[in-house]
């Protein structure tokens, strides 16, 4: 199964991305996604307080943050953990090299686009991309991640991805609800946090392709500790999602079929974690 998944996922990725140039950090479609978004720019005309959002990208939300801008502010605090994580990765020549499968390549470019994605997020709102450092113990965690040695690496990466799905799928649900008053600016972020998704979902496969069983059983066994990690580390979060809801989503058993019940994306599951 693991073979035949992981090959799959490489032809799948090829399908959805396009070309990988890792020179330049570029997969055709995504370019090709990201100037349709351009062409049809969508801004919100939610009044922003620009000083009160700035002010909250480094500290825990202070209590006059209504949940409007608590969601923008997870948006940016996520990016900040993911930019993190990728310049890290990045720096220690983790992305691409002769010796890697081609699909490693892919996956590393798609999450230097996550951040992109997020950004064009906060564009709506006419709010910057801003280089925060994430929390202490977010960049512990992220560390831990960019470090680990890769034989163990794939279930405590796998489970994070798995973590991270919840995260993006919960934030989309949210975003899109806040937003109802403007649809436009509503569809953006589905359509913003869909991308994202979808490529979290297949980083959840592969990297379940490449565990062995004990180690598919480490990586469902860590994937709630890391999704109540992020929700706490992420204050907004936890003010924004109902606490007894997440928790009973993180206990139960991983549920692809509810994740991609609402993607309009084909997504692929190289294999179950
Ligand atoms: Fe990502
Ligand atoms: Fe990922």
């Amino acid at each position: 199964m693991n073979r035949s998944g992981i090959e799959g996922y490489r032809a799948f990725l090829e399908r959805r991305d396009g070309d990988a140039d890792l020179m330049h950090r570029r997969l055709t479609s995504r370019e090709e996604f990201f100037s349709a978004l351009q062409a049809d720019p969508v801004r919100s005309s939610y009044p922003i307080d620009r000083q009160l959002f700035l002010r909250n990208l480094r500290r825990r939300p202070e209590p006059r943050v209504d949940a409007k801008m608590l969601f923008l502010l997870a948006t940016a605090k996520l990016n900040q953990a993911e930019r993190f994580g990728v310049d890290l990765g990045d720096t220690y020549g983790h992305i691409g090299g002769e010796d890697q499968p081609p699909e490693q390549v892919y996956l590393a470019l798609e999450e230097h686009y996550h951040t992109r994605l997020l950004a064009y997020v906060l564009e709506m709102f006419g709010l910057p991309f801003q280089v925060v450092v994430p929390p202490l113990v977010m960049r512990q965690f992220v560390k831990i991640n960019v470090f680990l040695p890769e034989r163990i690496g794939f279930g405590f990466v796998g489970a994070a991805e798995m973590a991270g799905c919840i995260m993006f799928d919960e934030l989309r649900r949210v975003g899109v609800e806040l937003f109802a008053d403007e649809p436009d600016v509503a569809a953006r972020i589905e359509r913003l946090y869909t991308e994202i998704l979808t490529d979290e979902i297949g980083h959840v496969g592969y990297c379940a392709a490449r565990c062995t069983r004990p180690e598919r059983m480490l990586m469902r066994w860590l994937y709630p500790r890391f999704g109540r990690l992020f929700a706490r580390q992420t204050a907004e979060i936890s003010l924004l999602v109902d606490r007894e809801k997440l928790n009973a989503r993180l206990d139960k058993p991983f549920d692809v079929e509810e994740l991609t019940a609402r993607l309009p994306n084909e997504t692929f599951l190289a294999a179950l974690p």
